[in-house]
């Protein structure tokens, strides 16, 4: 029963990602005595999530405490997503909220920061009267600037897109933390061209962060106890660190000096400690070379897990969506990927189902390309068109959204088929897993994910967050594995 319950709890977080697109998360308490109260909220991807660590981090050299009840803050920021229309919706009735308790609290500033305020830069100045303040993802070291321009009676706006911005240097101020799993950002920005994607231009041209400060920060969260780091970016695998990026960036002269890909930054990463499980999102089909698959193969602490989004499973839409490469390709990314870590590596993907003129016969493709991979898990959307990017200027939004819901709820239902035949496989045999924290629904009992990505909750016994366990899995859900630790 209590896996029932965990169960639905997690299909309909899962239901909430597709549909209502975006989770969301909140600044916490944080009591160290300073002057003026910060609350942030945050949506979108994980690198939003990452970035308000750095925010938190600059506002707090700056005199600012977090809080987790915004009616208590005096500075009230929302880090807000553009990637799809009803993610700026939900923004936009927040800031319809908050609004309402700015008319009792007349000094609270409100800002925007994120993707929404660089797409829509001063607009959301006129647009939304009640915003003070509009910060776009490369212009964060300026907010304590911002923020007392504010403070002097004017209202604020920096949305300039950097080339070198990777604030390597910031020591971000962990949110929502369970202590024991961490993001690092290891490039920011995307130079692909994706035709139906908002993230070019909301987070301009792609740059790398140097090696060292990335190493650094991993060695540091595992001396403060963290026992896995996930490396972020857009498209992890065009990671590339080279000198000249260095000069370029007129920053403090780097101890590295050759060029440093992604597979050798995995294999920095993974030597920092063999207990410090390593994690990294998103790798591009275009991109993902053998040599990236090798290593994770080489170390035991690089986990065996890859999202690998293919949003379409016909090399038609593939091509009308710019992602540069065919249904045949990204096959063979998926064999290699079965030939050199396994067949229990797992993968996920991302779908869009009904973009622009998806004929039935290819929403089929993508069906059939989901039953040749069996992926353990996707997020799967509908088209929602976004103003300024390729497809939006290029192709007619013409699949009626009935249409679009009806093949992505067949996509849905096809993946639910598939995630429960993955676990199911996972049944009798034994997991190496990390605790991350006691399940949602009971104390007794711990919750930790194996390397594969899958959560797995097991009774806790004399166990702790932050230690490995290795657990025989009796039973299994489409979202979840259950089972019991062995000796
Ligand atoms: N960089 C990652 C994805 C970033 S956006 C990558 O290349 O895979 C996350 C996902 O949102 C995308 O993979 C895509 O599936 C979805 N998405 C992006 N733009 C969208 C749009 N206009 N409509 C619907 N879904 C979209
Ligand atoms: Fe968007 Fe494509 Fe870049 Fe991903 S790779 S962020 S989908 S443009
Ligand atoms: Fe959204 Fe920006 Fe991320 S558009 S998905 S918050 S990069």
């Amino acid at each position: 029963m209590d896996h029932l319950i965990e169960d639905i709890d997690i299909l309909a977080r899962q239901e909430k990602d597709t549909e209502a697109c975006e989770t969301v998360k909140v600044s916490e308490n944080t009591h160290s005595g300073k002057e003026r109260k910060l609350y942030i909220e945050s949506y979108g991807c994980q690198m939003n999530f990452s970035d308000s660590e750095i925010v938190s981090s600059i506002m707090s050299k700056n005199g600012f405490d977090t809080t987790s009840n915004f009616e208590e803050a005096d500075v009230v920021f929302l880090n807000t997503c553009s990637i799809r229309e009803k993610a700026e919706q939900t923004v936009r009735n927040r800031l319809a909220q908050f609004n309402t308790v700015k008319k009792k609290k007349p000094s609270m500033m409100i800002g925007v920061l994120g993707c929404m305020a660089e797409r829509l830069k001063s607009k959301l100045l006129e647009e939304e009267k009640i915003v003070d303040l509009v910060v776009g993802p490369d212009a964060y070291r300026d907010l304590p600037a911002l923020v007392k321009q504010v403070d002097d009676g004017q209202k604020a706006v920096n949305t300039f897109l950097s080339r070198e911005e990777t604030y390597a240097d910031i020591s971000p101020v962990r949110l929502n933390s369970n202590g024991v799993t961490a993001f690092i950002s290891i490039m920011r920005g995307c130079d692909n061209m994706c035709s139906f994607c908002v993230v070019p231009f909301t987070r301009g041209r792609e740059r790398s962060r140097d090696p060292h400060s990335i190493v650094n920060e991993a060695q540091d969260l595992f001396h403060k106890g963290y026992r896995e780091v996930t490396l972020l970016g857009q498209n992890v695998d065009s990671y590339k660190w080279s000198p000249e990026q260095n000069n370029k960036a007129r920053l403090e002269k780097s101890s590295v000096s050759q060029v440093i890909n992604f597979a050798q930054l995995l294999e920095k990463v993974a030597q920092v400690h063999p207990d410090l499980r390593v994690r990294f999102s998103t790798s591009h089909p275009k991109d993902i070379t053998d040599d990236v698959l090798h290593t994770i193969k080489r170390y035991e602490n690089i986990c065996n897990y890859i999202h690998l989004p293919a949003q379409s499973g016909s090399s038609r839409v593939l091509q009308l969506m710019n992602r540069t490469y065919t249904r045949e390709w990204y096959l063979n990314r998926v064999d290699a990927i079965h030939a050199i870590i396994g067949e229990d590596c797992g993968i996920s993907s991302d779908m869009i189902s009904g973009f622009c003129s998806e004929t039935e016969e290819e929403h089929r493709e993508t069906l059939s390309l989901m039953d040749y991979v069996k992926y353990d898990f996707s997020y799967m959307f509908f088209y929602s068109e976004r103003p300024g990017t390729l497809a939006e200027k290029k192709y007619e939004d013409d699949i009626p959204l009935e249409v679009k819901k009806r093949r992505l709820n067949e996509v849905i239902t096809k993946q639910q088929g598939h995630s429960l035949e993955r676990n199911k496989r996972d049944i009798g045999k034994v997991h190496k897993v990390l605790i991350e924290g006691f399940s949602k629904r009971s104390d007794e009992h711990l919750q930790g994910r194996n390397s594969a990505n899958k959560v797995v909750i097991f009774p806790a016994k004399d166990y702790a967050k932050g230690q490995y366990v290795m657990v025989e899995v009796e039973d299994c859900s489409a979202a979840t594995l259950f089972g019991k630790i062995v000796d």
